[in-house]
C-alpha cells in the first residue's frame, strides 16, 4: 500500500463543471436521487466535492438530492475520508462558508454532506465493490494501478443506469496534471485510452466524461 496520495477537491475543476452544468441537472429531472461512486476514493475530497454539487443541484430536497459512495483499497485512506477532517479544501470561499464548518484541526463537511456520503473499504478487482445503479462511477486516477483496466471498465459500465456516466482523471490518458487550469481540447489528439474504453464507451459531455456505448 502507498504511504502518500495525490488527490484534491474540484480536481481538473473544468470537468467538474461539466458535471455540474449538464450531467447532474438532467439526472436531477428524474424522481430518483442520483447516486456518485467515487472508486478508488482515497482520502475522500472526490466525494466531497461530488456531494457538494448534488447538494446544489437539488438545493430544495435535502434528503433525497442524491448519495455518495466512496469505496477504496486501502484502509487507512478510508477511516481518513470516514473522518472528514481537511485542513485547508481549496473549494472557494463561498462553497467553504457554506458547505464547511470549523473542527480543531481545519474544518469538517456540514452535517448535511456527511449524511449523504458513505465510505468502504472495496477492491475494484472484486465483483462485489460495484454498486447498482449508479448515475456517475468516478473512476479517476486509478486504472493504471490495476492489472486488468478492461475488466474493470467492462463493470463499471454494467453498474451504471443508462443515462449514467463515466469520468475518468488525465492520469488514466497518461497526460500531465493541469491544476487549475482548462484542458486543452487538442491535447486529447494525444492521449493513450485505456484499453477497452472505447469499445464501451462514448465521449460525451467533456473529454473526461463518458456515455455507455449504445449498440449499433
Ligand atoms: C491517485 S489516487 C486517486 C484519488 C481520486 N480518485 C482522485 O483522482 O483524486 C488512486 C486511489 O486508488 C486506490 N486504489 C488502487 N488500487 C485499487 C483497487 N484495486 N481498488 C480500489 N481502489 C484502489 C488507491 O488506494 C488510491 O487511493
Amino acid at each position: 500500500m502507498r504511504s502518500t496520495l495525490t488527490t484534491a477537491f474540484f480536481r481538473t475543476p473544468d470537468m467538474w463543471r461539466a458535471l455540474e452544468a449538464e450531467v447532474l441537472p438532467a439526472m436531477a429531472t428524474t424522481a430518483r436521487p442520483t447516486v456518485v461512486w467515487s472508486a478508488g476514493c482515497g482520502t475522500g475530497e472526490e466525494a466531497y466535492t461530488a456531494a457538494i454539487l448534488l447538494a446544489e443541484s437539488r438545493p430544495d430536497a435535502p434528503r433525497g438530492q442524491g448519495q455518495v459512495i466512496g469505496t477504496d483499497l486501502d484502509p487507512k485512506w478510508v477511516a481518513r475520508a470516514r473522518l472528514g477532517v481537511f485542513a485547508d479544501p481549496a473549494v472557494g470561499a463561498d462553497r467553504l462558508e457554506r458547505w464547511f464548518e470549523p473542527h480543531p484541526r481545519g474544518v469538517r463537511p456540514v452535517k448535511r454532506l456527511r449524511s449523504m456520503v458513505r465510505f468502504k473499504v472495496g477492491d475494484l478487482l472484486r465483483p462485489e465493490t460495484y454498486p447498482h445503479p449508479v448515475g456517475v462511477v468516478l473512476l479517476r486516477n486509478v486504472l493504471w494501478h490495476l492489472q486488468d483496466p478492461a475488466a474493470v471498465l467492462r463493470r463499471a459500465r454494467s453498474c451504471l443506469r443508462p443515462d449514467g456516466r463515466l469520468v475518468l482523471g488525465g492520469s488514466d490518458f497518461r497526460l500531465p496534471e493541469l491544476p487549475g487550469r482548462p484542458v486543452p481540447a487538442d491535447m486529447f489528439k494525444l492521449r493513450t485510452a485505456p484499453p477497452g474504453l472505447l469499445e464501451l464507451f462514448d465521449e460525451a459531455e467533456h473529454p473526461l466524461v463518458f456515455a455507455p456505448r449504445r449498440a449499433r
